[in-house]
């Protein structure tokens, strides 16, 4: 298989993990290069749910490696418990599978200390934040103060970094109006402890990716959140705070662009956002309530309820040229049966004035009204569908449709020469050469698979 990026194309939880997990069958090694455990993916292991949000699902397949680049930052205690669990269940027997970057910031008790007391000072302006500590860390990697793994292998070091940066944190709490109790001593101990748990694992991972490349292994670079999160591209300060879009890829994990093959982005059939921020498509009414009832939208990581709403063709067209889409595959179309109407939003009306352009400003955003363009829906279920063919016409009209938006409205990347495929509710068939859009679009029909509600 190609080196694939696979990127969320809306505002995260758009069933990436699925469809990663159908990849990794055909390749050798899944990176994960951004983000942190703000992700979830939900999944059966020995016949029980288990949620990872750390380590790629890959490593309950024998023989895959699953990679933690630079660009992650890591909760030690999140990851020696994903790894302990694991164990616990005889899954993850080969540690040579899991492979972490020495350079992956860790984050740190009082990361999630002031990311939560943040946001509780920022009552009604909150970002609604995972509370994971994710923005602090990040914060901490760019001001140029953060911890690293390596720093937890070296008692010493750690020792001394802990010292330094323990009073900054206590100043941030308290004026955050936050109670602080860090205890710099037992911090040490518990990192120190968690650092010889993680050392097997730790490596220069550009190096070790380089090398497997060398030797033919397939890259597979597993994108947490979705573009709209993206804290250059997305709805900001609404945003996490890494760079979710697939050009971050090798960046996260120290290799050059050329490493990527193919760039696969994946969007619900409507949409969801969790936490605050501009979302045009958002349905407040029984509509709403309904698709997230029937999808099932609630957090992985938070057990939030999603906001929920119809699919925006212009946030995907947006996506699509940020990413560099080659392709994009719908994901849940099944909990769109039943509904009679199925809209897509095709403008943003701002004051009188249509867009068909996502704004750059997101303040716009929040004033927008989005456009409807309406659908008829079907009462078929898609259950026990394999092929394109078996889905109810009304649904291949509405794929079509979607198809035919983003693509259509792609013009810059069309004038580029650019690929830009909605597909669904399927995937690139793995066996096909992705690059070969034509071949893939006729593969797909042979291939189809049904990406059902559930676990997403
Ligand atoms: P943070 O990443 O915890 O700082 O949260 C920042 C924003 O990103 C909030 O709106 C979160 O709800 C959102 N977010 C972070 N991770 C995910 C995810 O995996 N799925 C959906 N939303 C997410
Ligand atoms: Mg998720």
């Amino acid at each position: 298989m190609p080196n694939v990026v696979v990127v969320g194309a809306q505002w995260g939880d758009e069933g990436k993990g699925k469809i990663v997990d159908l990849l990794t069958q055909d390749a050798d090694v899944v990176v994960r290069f951004q983000g942190g455990n703000n992700a979830g993916h939900t999944l059966v292991v020995g016949g029980e749910k288990t949620v990872l949000h750390l380590i790629p699902a890959g490593i309950l397949h024998p023989g895959k490696f699953c990679v933690i680049g630079n660009g992650v930052v890591a909760d030690p205690s999140v990851l020696v418990m994903e790894i302990e669990r694991l164990k616990a269940k005889g899954a993850f027997q080969d540690d040579g599978q899991l492979v972490v970057s020495l350079d992956a910031h860790v984050i740190m008790p009082w990361h999630k200390a002031i990311d939560v007391a943040r946001e509780q000072a920022a009552g009604e302006g909150k970002i609604g934040t995972t509370g994971r500590g994710i923005g602090p860390t990040y914060e901490d990697k760019v001001a140029r103060r953060g911890l690293r793994v390596r720093d937890l292998l070296d008692e010493a070091r750690l020792a001394r970094k802990v010292k330094e940066r323990c009073p900054a944190a206590r100043e941030e709490l308290k004026r955050l109006g936050a109670t602080s109790d860090l205890d710099e001593a037992a911090i040490v101990k518990q990192y120190a402890e968690y650092g010889r748990r993680i050392a097997r694992y730790a490596t220069d991972v550009s190096l070790w990716l380089h090398r497997a490349l060398r030797a033919g292994k397939s890259l597979l670079f597993e994108g947490a959140q979705g573009t709209m999160l993206d804290v250059d591209h997305g709805t900001y300060p609404f945003v996490t705070s890494s760079n979710t879009v697939a050009g971050n890829a090798v960046v996260g994990c120290g290799l050059g662009p050329k490493a990527v093959d193919y760039v696969l982005g994946i969007s619900k059939a409507y949409s969801t956002r969790v936490g605050g921020g501009p979302y045009p498509t958002e349905l407040k009414d029984e509509v709403g309530e309904r698709l997230r009832k029937i999808g099932n939208e609630f957090g992985a990581t938070t057990g939030r309820p999603r906001r929920t709403g119809w699919l925006d063709a212009l946030a995907l067209r947006y996506a699509a040229r940020v990413n560099g889409l080659d392709a994009l595959a719908l994901t849940k179309l099944d909990v769109l049966t039943g509904f009679e109407k199925i809209r897509i939003a095709v403008g943003y009306d701002i004051g009188g004035k249509v867009l068909d352009e996502m704004p750059s400003d997101p303040e716009l955003l929040e004033r927008a009204k989005a456009v409807y363009e309406d659908l008829p829906g079907w009462s078929e279920t898609l259950d026990h569908l394999r092929t394109w063919d078996d889905l109810p016409a009304k649904a291949r009209a509405y794929v079509k449709r979607v198809e035919e938006l983003v693509g259509e409205l792609e013009r810059t990347l069309r004038a580029q020469g650019a690929r830009i495929l909605a597909s669904a509710p399927v995937l690139v068939p793995p066996r096909a050469d992705p690059r070969d859009v034509p071949s893939v679009r006729d593969d797909m029909a042979a291939h189809l698979r049904l990406f059902r509600s559930g676990g997403a």
